[in-house]
């Protein structure tokens, strides 16, 4: 049984890794930035509600106050999201406590033009 001891090294070297890396950004906001939803109760309740219609990308571009979150989750619901009132609040409360304007901006989803490329119009 070695597993135990690789993972322990894995975890210590990560550890270790993140330590040397004071201005690295913290697992949360890391998967925050690379378009992940993170681990919490209300998870699985907005991947059932809102990605019926469009990929997560769309939320985890936004960076909105929770007014902001609040309104865009009345929008979804009147185009048809089949969320009660009490799971709105929930779904409107993890996306208010996750993607907050102070965020670092989203990970490039598309890579940048070539050089000398004309850029769209
Ligand atoms: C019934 C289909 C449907 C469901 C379910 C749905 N959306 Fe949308 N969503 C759309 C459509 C269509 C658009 C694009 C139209 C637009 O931008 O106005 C969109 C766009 C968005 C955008 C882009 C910005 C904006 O305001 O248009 C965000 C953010 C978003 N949805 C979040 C959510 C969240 C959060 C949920 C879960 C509460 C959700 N969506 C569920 C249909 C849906």
């Amino acid at each position: 049984m070695t597993r135990p001891i690789v993972t322990a090294a894995l975890l210590f070297g990560a550890a270790a890794w993140a330590a040397d890396k004071p201005t690295a950004l913290d697992e949360r906001t890391k998967a925050l930035v690379e378009g992940r939803l993170p681990d919490d109760p209300a998870r699985p309740l907005v991947q059932g509600k809102c990605m019926l219609c469009h990929t997560g990308d769309y939320l985890t571009q936004q960076r909105l106050t929770e007014g902001q979150w609040q309104k865009t989750v009345e929008k979804m619901r009147k185009f048809g999201t089949p969320a009660t009132d009490e799971e709105a609040k929930i779904i409107v409360a993890y996306l208010a406590r996750n993607w907050t304007p102070d965020l670092p901006p989203p990970r490039l989803v598309r890579a940048p033009l070539p050089r000398g490329s004309l850029p769209h119009k």
